[in-house]
């Protein structure tokens, strides 16, 4: 297994943002970074469904993967009441399916290891069914990474100055990351890119989890304010956008994090390629348009405080809706590990995932 092995501020991260270790998860604890760099180790399912909804753990495909071992804990767990073993295990999925309603990673990743459990079959045999095909989904992301991170940088041009939000690196996948893998590639690949950092109130991932990770890599970067986006585009200083997604809907229509819709309006508005970065597991083929997407609303305390300091009277009431929906007709390309996406999307994304889907059937019968 590839290892994060990146270096910020004098800390060298030797452990991958999600592994399995000794009959547990180990995850970096991403609400203290960057201050203090903080393995938890889980061994209860109920740890991680806490874990991803506090956003100890968080980023669509990590969350993916954290929710498939989860249910490989609760298999575990299970084993001691052979009788009700697959009723227990269906309670458990369910709540760790609905730690977290947007990224569409985390059910995708639950009914995918839930489809091996079978009335019929031993116990311990399906225990450890699904504990390998956990194993699968997080070495099939980051594989999906590294050949979504190629496919996009072949397309950057020498010099670009692109602009991203959120965290979409490794901290938010299994390896190298979606929108910031796209960076890391150019940047190895020599093109001379420069990044903005939108901060990305409330919960600051781009100052306190891309900020780390770009300064890690050694990509040269500013950090931003969420509200200068635009100005630096009026100013000529943007060339592309580049997000990730938490579900991408059957038509082209993307969830990502607060604040994405209005990079969209604004890219727009100053003719700037706006793409979207996301892997295959991230598209919905079942969520028709971005309306039909659930969005999580967060404790208003977010917005309110920070680390427990409040930065607004007390008694302000607040909304924290974490993400929003860029319509598709706003998004230039949807780049993913099987190829990139054009408009109409309700057809290259059916292409896509049907040859995705033939893409990793054929891998897993030549490994077989
Ligand atoms: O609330 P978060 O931090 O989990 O939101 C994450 C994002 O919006 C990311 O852009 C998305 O999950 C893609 S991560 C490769």
């Amino acid at each position: 297994m590839r290892r994060a092995g990146v270096r910020s501020a004098g800390v060298e991260m030797t452990v991958r943002s999600i592994a399995w270790q000794d009959d547990a998860v180990q995850l970096l604890d991403q609400t203290v970074l960057p201050h203090e760099v903080r393995v938890l180790r889980l061994g209860d399912w109920r740890q991680v469904v806490d874990a991803i909804a506090a956003m100890r753990i968080r980023g669509a495909p990590a969350i993916g993967a954290a929710g498939a071992y989860a249910v490989a804990l609760a298999a575990r767990e299970a084993l001691s009441q052979p009788d009700s073993f697959v009723q227990s295990l269906r309670e458990a999925a369910s709540r760790i399916r609905a730690a977290r309603p947007t990224a569409v990673n985390l059910a995708w990743a639950v009914d995918r290891v839930m489809a091996l459990v079978d009335e019929g079959t031993n116990p311990a045999v399906v225990a450890d069914r699904l504990l390998q095909e956990a194993h699968r989904i997080a070495e099939e992301d980051a594989e999906a990474n590294r050949r979504l991170a190629a496919i996009g940088a072949e397309r950057i041009r020498r010099g670009e100055r692109i602009l991203t939000i959120c965290n979409t690196g490794t901290l938010a996948t299994v390896d190298v990351g979606t929108a910031i893998g796209i960076l890391r590639s150019a940047h190895e690949a020599g093109k001379g890119i420069h990044v903005f950092a939108c901060e990305t109130r409330p919960f600051l991932q781009g100052s306190r989890l891309t900020a780390w990770e770009l300064l890690a890599h050694g990509i040269p970067f500013h950090l931003i304010t969420d509200g200068a986006a635009g100005w630096l585009m009026a100013r000529g200083f943007v060339d592309r956008v580049i997000t990730g997604a938490d579900r991408v809907a059957a038509n082209g229509d993307v969830a990502n994090k607060i604040g994405t819709y209005t990079l969209a309006v604004l890219a727009r508005h100053h003719g700037i390629p706006f793409w979207v970065a996301a892997p295959l597991s991230t598209v919905d083929p079942h969520t028709r348009s971005g309306e039909a997407i659930p969005i999580e609303e967060r404790d208003p305390k977010e917005v309110t405080h920070f680390h427990g300091t409040p930065v607004a009277p007390e008694g302000t009431p607040a909304l924290n809706y974490a993400f929003d929906v860029t319509p598709a007709e706003l998004i230039s390309a949807i780049v993913t590990e099987a190829g990139i996406a054009e408009p109409p999307y309700d057809r290259s994304l059916r292409g896509l995932l049907e040859g995705g889907g033939r893409l990793r059937r054929a891998r897993s019968e030549g490994s077989a």
